[in-house]
């Protein structure tokens, strides 16, 4: 049986501690399935397209992953239909904790899934999605918290505001 787990996440866009996650994620199961969801709580920057480019562009194709859009679909029927017997998340600290653990009991609650959570690596405890685009937009240096390819992306975001 193929043990499979979903990374489920906004990935807008995807930064070296979701990549650490998903990396460490394909260690522990037979595949990965990144699924990007809308948060409703979030107005997206990138357009979804282009975020699962820059995850598919982040990951070595040698991993077993793959990246998939989920639109507005619960998580637990995403999980459902690919077949998957977990959910992995990375935790930064004790607010991604208070922020994931309703939403893993809910998950639970809906549907008996399991949500296994990661510690981050400290070396990203800082890395955020919405930080680096910020600092990105603002014109700060955000090389080595975001894989190469999505440094180009912010920096083409930032072009147009330079004009
Ligand atoms: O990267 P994010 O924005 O923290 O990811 C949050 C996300 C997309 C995983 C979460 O909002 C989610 O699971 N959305 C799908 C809809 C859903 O199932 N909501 C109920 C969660 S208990």
């Amino acid at each position: 049986m193929t043990r499979r787990c979903v990374c489920p996440g906004s990935f807008d866009p995807v930064t070296n501690g979701h990549v650490d996650v998903i990396h460490r994620a394909a260690q522990l199961f037979d595949e990965v399935v990144v699924a990007v969801l809308h948060n409703p709580a979030k107005e997206g920057t990138f357009p979804v397209a282009e975020r699962m480019e820059l995850v598919r562009g982040a990951l070595p194709a040698c991993l077993s992953v793959r990246v998939e859009e989920f639109g507005g679909r619960l998580l637990v029927d995403v999980c459902r239909d690919v077949g998957a017997t977990a959910i992995v998340k990375g935790l930064r600290g004790g607010t991604d904790f208070a922020y994931e653990l309703p939403m893993a009991l809910m998950n639970r609650h809906l549907s008996g899934i399991e949500t296994v959570f990661l510690p981050g690596n400290p070396a990203y405890e800082h890395v955020s999605s919405s930080l680096v685009k910020e600092v990105a937009l603002h014109g700060g240096d955000v090389a080595g918290l975001v894989p190469d390819n999505v440094l180009q992306a912010l920096h083409a975001l930032r072009a147009p505001q330079e004009r």
